[in-house]
């Protein structure tokens, strides 16, 4: 599989005296391919992204890797027009809190728009493509013209997802905060998004959710102080975890079938 993300010692520090926030981090992602990135609150999982996009503030954040490539292209070299580029036109992030990510005043169909367009699309093909990704996630067309505080929250998600897809991304990093209360929901919003975007779309979905961790990823990787501290198939990682922290993680995992 031709890799796509290639990560190699990355850590990261808030402020050059802290104790590293992501020590040492190792992983890539190939075209397609579904990971997840699992470890409790704190473990390093959204910084690791965030700094995989350069949307940490520099000062305080102290970014530092041996290897930050996309298609062999070196991340922490881009100038800002190519990392804007980067940035919902080939990498897109999902956040599980719609109303930080949309505009309060705009209507969502226009957010489509404006997102196609901001990468290179010209008006027609935009609103072309909107539509697309409007009835795919199964947003009622009565709904496209709304603004984002008429709809209810999961309308607002299929919104996001739209957004995120409208430039065909070819890696989708959905991150789900600690306070997602849901997780029926998250489930259902990763599933949409994996259906609309397609097979050959690259996915890392960063989840408390061991079983949908399971469910949906080929790879996953396990984080705890920063650390990926175990990485594999999630049939080996999940079936004959080797590190302690992982073994220690899934027990804590209620089981309905004893
Ligand atoms: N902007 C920031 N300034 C200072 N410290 C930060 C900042 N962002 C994150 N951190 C610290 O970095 C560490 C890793 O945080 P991160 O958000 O990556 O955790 P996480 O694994 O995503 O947790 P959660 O599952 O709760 O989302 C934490 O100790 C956090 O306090
Ligand atoms: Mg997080």
């Amino acid at each position: 599989m031709e890799p796509l993300l290639e990560v190699e010692g990355l850590s990261v520090r808030f402020g050059a005296d802290a104790p590293p926030a992501v020590d040492g981090v190792s992983f890539a992602v190939s075209r397609g391919e579904k990971v997840a990135v699992v470890g409790e609150s704190g473990s390093g999982k959204s910084v690791t992204m965030l700094s995989v996009l350069r949307l940490l503030h520099r000062p305080p954040a102290v970014v530092e890797a041996e290897t930050l490539r996309w298609k062999g292209e070196d991340i922490l070299a881009m100038p800002p027009a190519r990392l804007r580029a980067l940035r919902g036109g080939e990498i897109s992030i999902v956040f599980q809190e719609p109303m930080t990510a949309l505009s309060p005043l705009h209507r969502v169909g226009a957010q489509l728009v404006e997102a196609g367009m901001l990468h290179g699309q010209g008006e027609e093909e935009a609103e072309a493509r909107a539509a697309e990704l409007l009835r795919a996630t199964g947003l009622p067309r009565d709904n496209w013209t709304a603004y984002p505080h008429e709809l209810s929250g999961g309308m607002r998600q299929r919104v996001m997802i739209g957004i995120a897809l409208m430039a065909r991304p070819e890696l989708v990093i959905a991150d789900e905060p600690t306070t997602a209360l849901d997780v029926t929901v998250q489930a259902q919003i990763f599933e949409l998004l994996g259906r609309v975007a397609g097979e050959g779309t690259a996915m890392v979905l960063v989840t408390h959710d061991m079983a949908l961790a399971y469910q949906a990823a080929e790879k996953v990787l396990v984080m705890n102080a920063g650390k990926i501290v175990e990485a594999g198939p999630a049939e080996e990682v999940f079936r004959r975890p080797r590190h302690p922290y992982t073994r220690r993680l899934l027990a804590s995992v209620p089981r309905l079938d004893g």
